[in-house]
């Protein structure tokens, strides 16, 4: 053998070594070293399988099993030395455990580092989703929590960045909470997904010796809900599927855009013109310049950031869109962007959740925004349906109505009576008590509307099923 034999797990057939360009390029080890728990759980998974077939003697597995032991000490207490000329995860653990370990020489057999990392990441992504899905809670339990203290503010609701009707504050917040658990229920989907073990598919076509995949499965913990084991139907495609990786990109993307639009808001909110929260001062910055700046950086890099996971989704679509089957190492870059997006929702979550709590509602700057009577023109019209009006020909009166307070310049409330009459008579006196937020609030009475008795029927069913989180 030559000097390959350091690349004791491909250099067989090699006279020179790879260049040192090429092994830059190769290596993953720099971004798949965090996959080393799941790798060390696969080897274990698959040395115990090995033994049970008589391909290991029980000798054997013992060994390799109290290498694996070693090596996880060492990785967990950071003694480990990650190898970049080896390339990635896998061929730094299976060669530490063949120093410590001669046996391990047989580790390998029935297993390629396509079924390998396959189920890694499959095991990984079942972990991240569990993760995700516990700071998506935080967050409900916070959006909640707000809701509650503010029950009585109301604020405009907008279309088209225009005051449209009044809502309650907490309405609109529950507005990101349906969102979040449509979320939630996304990375459920991508678990559910993730739980199917690949291993055994070999390079791409399984193998000739006698494994036992179910085994293997269950050890793993890929079972459904009555224990059994969940595996793979085709080795060509559990080897090259990163179907995976997409739905849990594309997840984590949708939740960034729900963390976006709630940044947007809370950013408008706080500006002078809204003036109708403060943020905390733990999550928003001064300027170098001006004195009286307090921006609102938080929330401004999650909007950003939520472009990055977007970005994100768009490098697995393009770098899969033309791979011919099966594995290509074009796929070693699928990491980067699945890690990537990882460490950002769950940055983006906890800092949404944090900045939440310490907000603090300006009540009358509320108060004066909603004291517009034109917010509820919208009722007027409901008004004028209810004595028999069409609603079209209603939403022509009132829109006369808008035009002669613009005309004489007086709050559509305060117009002279016998002005309003001339433009229909069917509108009688009593108009004006339709100029009421707690009248306008309390009809909104139905499922979906911002009554306040809807809402507080909402946040208690929210509150029993988010309170053991
Ligand atoms: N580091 C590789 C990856 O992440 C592992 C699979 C390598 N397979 C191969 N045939 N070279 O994709």
């Amino acid at each position: 053998m030559s000097e390959n034999k350091q690349q004791a797990t491909w250099g067989g057939r090699f006279e020179d070594k790879p260049s040192d360009l090429m092994l830059q390029i190769g290596e993953s080890v720099s971004f798949d070293c965090r996959l080393a728990m799941y790798d060390i759980e696969c080897s274990r998974a698959h040395a115990s399988m090995l033994e049970k077939v008589g391909i290991l003697n029980n000798l054997e597995l013992k060994s390799i099993l109290s290498g694996l032991e070693k090596i996880e000490e060492a990785i967990e207490s950071q003694d480990f030395k990650w190898r970049s000329d080896l390339e990635d995860v896998h061929m730094n653990i299976e060669q530490a455990l063949t120093d410590i370990s001669p046996e391990a020489l047989k580790l390998h057999t029935a297993r390629s580092r396509n079924d390998q990392v396959a189920t890694d990441m499959r095991l990984w992504f079942k972990d991240a989703c569990v993760t995700i899905i516990g700071n998506i809670e935080l967050l409900v339990q916070n959006c909640i929590e707000f809701s509650e203290a503010n029950a009585q503010v109301i604020i405009p609701g907008y279309t088209h960045l225009q005051r449209a009707q009044p809502v309650p504050i907490s309405h609109h917040l529950l507005a990101y909470v349906e969102m979040l658990v449509r979320d939630m229920n996304r990375f459920s989907n991508v678990w559910d997904s993730a739980n199917v073990c690949p291993l055994g598919s070999g390079a791409i076509a399984g193998t000739t010796l006698p494994i036992d995949r179910l085994f293997v499965a269950e050890k793993l913990g890929f079972v459904d809900d009555e224990g059994e084991p969940i595996i793979t139907q085709n080795s060509m495609d559990a080897v090259s599927d990163r179907d995976l990786f997409i739905d849990f990109a594309n997840a984590c993307a949708t939740a960034g855009v729900h963390l976006s639009r709630l940044s947007e808001d809370f950013i408008l909110w706080s500006s002078s013109e809204f003036g109708f929260v403060r943020l905390p001062d733990a999550f928003t910055t001064g300027s170098s310049l001006m004195p009286q700046k307090k921006n609102p950086d938080g929330f401004e890099l999650i909007r950003g950031k939520s472009a990055r996971l977007i970005g994100n989704t768009q490098i697995l679509f393009t770098m899969m869109k033309g791979l011919p089957l099966t594995y290509n190492r074009d796929m070693q870059e699928d990491k980067l962007p699945v890690f990537d997006s990882y460490d950002q929702i769950n940055l983006m979550l906890k800092v949404t959740a944090a900045t939440l709590k310490g907000v603090k509602v300006n009540e009358s700057r509320c108060v004066d925004s909603v004291s517009d009577p034109l917010l509820l023109a919208t009722d007027v019209v409901d008004y004028l349906v209810l004595k028999g009006v069409a609603f079209r020909d209603a939403h022509h009166i009132v829109g006369a109505l808008v035009k002669l307070s613009e005309t004489l310049e007086l709050p559509l409330d305060a117009l002279p009576f016998d002005q309003v009459k001339a433009i229909d008579e069917r509108i009688d006196e009593d108009w004006v008590s339709v100029f009421s937020l707690e009248r306008a609030l309390k009809s909104r009475k139905q499922i979906g509307m911002p009554s306040f008795e809807q809402i507080a029927s909402q946040i208690s069913v929210l509150k029993e099923r988010f309170k053991e989180c």
